[in-house]
């Protein structure tokens, strides 16, 4: 088993405009950032994946570039950034950037050339049509914009503010391989790669059918044939700097179509979001998926339950079931995979929900709210609808402490604040011993102590009665857990050369155990 650092490292993504504000404008920013690496290093997180920073009119929260070589001012300047790096790494904390190379914003120079004319140098960096075909916009609508300086279509997946980037120009990947360059010369240990396996690679081929409930199939835009051909070219980049790891969003619920883009030359985990963003508790599903990226993924499989796409953990899996969602953290940090935290997690942070329009800042939960409208929905259905979509439910600012605005800043933030915080807070949950944020600590904490759960094998995966237990096993040292999501306690009987690692051995329900085996 070859040693690396992302074996070893539990990862914390911080959403970009929600982490800490230090200047008062209401958003976070890299010096409130670099604040808060202390409080992120006693936590034992290894990496950070930060959401985009680069420049960007913020349409998408900055999923939407305008310059790949600039910082937002939002967040602070290029000097602001790298004494945040230089700070993680002096904690030995690695930084990980979230890189959009799928799309870039209508606002970035080269659209605007692009727009320009038919025959401008940029033209070919994006996808332009006389007459679009039925490919949706996976924010809703149709992915064709009509632009009448030129009379013709641009593509664009998602806003029609994002413009689709043509990967099948080699300008347009020489231009990307720069930008990558840059930002590993600067010293960042990764990428986020996003909508990875979205790049049209391959141009526009044909129309994408339509399922039995009316709903696009997404057959024929996403998973083009050169996608993986684009994907060596990234990570040959990325391999000219050494130790540095790539994480891919692959947009897919079918696990074949995820384990084909991990490996060596290609990315060195995806994301499985059958397994992520499970909708609702059911012990029995994470096992299945558990099972299924052992017997699928080659390499490591990812583990989460939470991130800014989809709402929080807690509502989702363990609404008033605290143990619950300790025993989840538990799950995560001990099963085979590469453990991924979304901020706030940690102490149980819950989700937001918008009171109006005005309070839906999400651009998919805007789209369709105005999708709606258009169909000629009453408000109150339109503000459902959008309410459904919206993924702000899990953007709130991070709850530090009781003070107003949770500690997160002293202005009003851009984003309505938990109303919870006064009682559910960093301060305060540092204060309980028993707190879900002292758990993930310790659970942190063991596994950055025991090799075995960074490298463990399983040689046993087992369900029963609503019980998950597994054992890992790395240079002849086993450990074993329990999962207890029944109602009734399981009780375990130690064997002579066995020792309790964390838990006890009646395992009361929604409780855990993990127990290692000593030589005697
Ligand atoms: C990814 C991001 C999401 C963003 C989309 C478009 O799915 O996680 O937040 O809206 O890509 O860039």
């Amino acid at each position: 088993m070859e040693k690396t650092w992302w074996k070893e490292t539990v990862f914390y993504e911080i959403y970009m405009p929600s982490y800490k504000d230090s200047n008062g404008d209401g958003f976070s920013d890299f010096k409130g950032l670099t604040s808060k690496l202390d409080y992120i290093e006693n936590l034992g997180i290894k990496g950070v994946w930060l959401t985009p920073f680069l420049k960007s009119p913020k349409v998408d929260n900055g999923y939407d570039v305008s310059d790949y070589y600039a910082i937002d001012p939002t967040y602070g300047t290029m000097d602001d950034f790298k004494t945040f790096l230089k700070q993680a790494h002096k904690r030995k904390v690695k930084v990980i950037m979230d890189l959009v190379v799928n799309h870039t914003s209508t606002e970035s120079k080269w659209f605007q050339e692009a727009k320009k004319s038919k025959d401008n140098p940029y033209r070919d960096y994006y996808i332009w049509k006389d007459n679009p075909n039925n490919w949706e916009s996976f924010f809703g609508g149709s992915a064709w914009e009509f632009d009448s300086l030129t009379n013709q279509y641009y593509y664009h997946k998602f806003d029609v503010k994002m413009a689709d980037l043509n990967w099948g120009n080699p300008k347009v990947v020489e231009e990307i391989q720069g930008v990558l360059r840059f930002w590993l010369d600067l010293g960042v240990d990764g990428f986020r790669l996003d909508v990875i396996n979205f790049l049209t690679t391959e141009g526009i081929t044909s129309d994408n059918p339509t399922d039995e409930k009316g709903e696009q199939e997404h057959l024929y835009d996403i998973n083009q044939k050169g996608v993986k051909e684009a994907m060596k070219i990234i990570r040959e980049t990325v391999n000219e700097f050494d130790n540095r790891f790539i994480v891919g969003e692959i947009g897919s619920d079918k696990i074949e179509v995820l384990k084909q883009y991990q490996g060596t030359e290609l990315l060195d985990v995806v994301f499985n979001f059958n397994f992520g963003s499970i909708p609702e508790f059911s012990a029995q599903r994470i096992f299945k998926e558990l099972q299924s990226m052992e017997s699928n993924m080659s390499n490591y499989p990812t583990l989460f339950f939470g991130s800014h796409d989809m709402p929080r953990l807690i509502n989702r899996l363990a609404k008033n079931n605290p143990e619950r969602a300790e025993s989840l953290a538990a799950l995560t940090l001990t099963a085979k995979g590469i453990p991924f935290i979304y901020y706030g997690e940690e102490i149980g942070m819950e989700n937001i929900e918008a009171d109006s329009m005005e309070e839906i800042k999400d651009i998919q939960g805007r789209t369709h709210y105005n999708l709606a409208i258009k169909k000629g929905e009453y408000i109150e259905e339109a503000l459902r609808i959008g309410n459904e979509h919206n993924r702000d439910k899990s953007r709130s600012p991070m709850q530090w402490d009781n003070t107003q605005f949770a500690g997160f800043s002293e202005v009003l933030p851009w984003i309505k604040v938990h109303e919870n915080y006064t009682h559910l807070n960093v301060l305060s949950s540092e204060k309980q011993e028993n707190s879900l944020l002292n758990n993930y600590k310790k659970l942190i904490t063991l596994r950055n102590s025991e090799p075995v759960f960074q490298y463990g094998k399983y040689t046993e995966l087992a369900f029963s009665d609503n019980s998950i237990s597994f054992t890992r096993i790395f240079n002849g040292k086993k450990i074993k857990c329990y999962f207890n999501f029944s109602e009734n306690s399981l009780e375990i009987k130690l064997k002579e050369n066995e020792k309790v690692l964390l838990g006890a051995l009646t395992i009361k329900p929604n409780k855990y155990l993990m127990v290692k085996s000593v030589k005697n």
